[in-house]
């Protein structure tokens, strides 16, 4: 987040130039989930477009803000931390600050979730993708060519609709900006993150051949994930074709150091890892393995991946403008 917020920002400055004089900005984040995060981007957005107005000495204008999940999202956290998120940015930016609406908004983005022309800046944080893959759980180096094709059908399909939709939504010259997880490599296997669902598999099998679980539940398991490279990208914006690309890059992040302070090798990976995944593993492995699963991922990760490889990701950052 803190990586593509300067572009989140510049967007939306040039958008408020753009908009000028207006009453109103509609802002979306799509995915914005709970916790400190769920209003953090949309806050600081807010606070440099106010700070901008009061610069020029424009009257105050009205933020909408809309904060979309799915619908088992805990809205009701993020509700209740609002009042206090309010008192807050009253307390610092004292009565001047411009009104800032907040609305939840639940339902998949994956279809229309606003009525037409009705936002002016859109973005999401988020890292989704996809839905053969025999002993494997990704795609995988030993996973035939359909699987790969699969993914990308299913990532193709779904962000094609994503598009269509936000197309219809936001206003024209309205902004869009977007970072998901992509890939630098010619093959989704060859990045550090298919290493690690190597490394799962591998683990998974050893336990089905100890009959603590099914086989054919590896088998039936395809993590629901898909890394683009830009070139996938480019081609799906231009193919929906209301859109222009304003900036399309690889966010640089460092990447986390997870065990040089601890000098517990793996360890903080784990844990970043299984707090990640282990809602999706649990409803199809099953909650009794899990512990036994994660002791055995730890161990192996010891000797056989090393962990500054796998804190490796490649965000990237999609700013686009609405064409008129
Ligand atoms: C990795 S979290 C990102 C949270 C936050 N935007 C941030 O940057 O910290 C991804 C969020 O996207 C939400 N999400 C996933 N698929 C979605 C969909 N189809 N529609 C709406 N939200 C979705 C998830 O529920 C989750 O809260």
């Amino acid at each position: 987040m803190s990586a593509s917020m300067e572009v989140m920002i510049d967007a939306a400055l040039d958008l408020y130039r753009d908009t000028f004089p207006g009453e109103r900005l509609n802002i979306a984040d799509l995915g914005c989930s709970s916790g400190p995060n769920a209003v953090l981007a949309i806050s600081q957005i807010v606070d440099a477009v106010d700070e901008k107005r009061h610069q020029l000495g424009h009257d105050h204008i009205e933020f909408q803000c809309f904060l979309n999940d799915l619908p088992w999202n805990d809205f009701n956290a993020v509700f209740k931390a609002l009042p206090e998120f309010c008192e807050k940015v009253e307390e610092e930016k004292g009565r001047d600050h411009s009104m800032c609406f907040i609305v939840g908004v639940p339902g998949s983005f994956y279809g229309r979730l606003f009525p037409k022309r009705s936002l002016h800046l859109i973005i999401s944080l988020v890292s989704e993708g996809v839905h053969l893959n025999r002993g494997n759980l990704w795609i995988s180096k030993t996973s035939p060519p359909c699987v790969f094709n699969s993914y990308l059908e299913q990532f193709q399909k779904d962000f094609s609709v994503f598009l269509m939709s936000r197309s219809e939504e936001i206003v024209i010259g309205g902004r869009m900006v977007l970072t998901l997880m992509g890939r630098k490599s010619k093959s989704p296997s060859d990045e550090a993150f298919g290493c690690t669902w190597e490394l799962m598999a591998r683990i998974l099998m050893d336990m089905a051949s100890e009959g603590l679980i099914e086989a054919e539940k590896i088998d039936s398991f395809n993590f629901p994930f898909y890394t683009p490279s830009l070139d996938e990208l480019v081609e799906l914006i231009k193919r929906e074709g209301t859109f222009t690309i304003n900036r399309l890059e690889f966010l640089q992040m460092g990447s986390r150091d997870y065990d040089i302070d601890h000098g517990r090798k793996g360890h903080d990976w784990v844990k970043v890892t299984r707090a990640a995944l282990e809602p999706m593993l649990e409803s199809h492995f099953g909650r009794d393995i899990m512990d036994d699963f994660f002791i055995r991922i730890e161990e192996s990760f010891n000797e056989s991946i090393s962990p500054r490889r796998n804190a490796e990701v490649n965000p990237v950052l999609v700013s686009l403008v609405r064409k008129g």
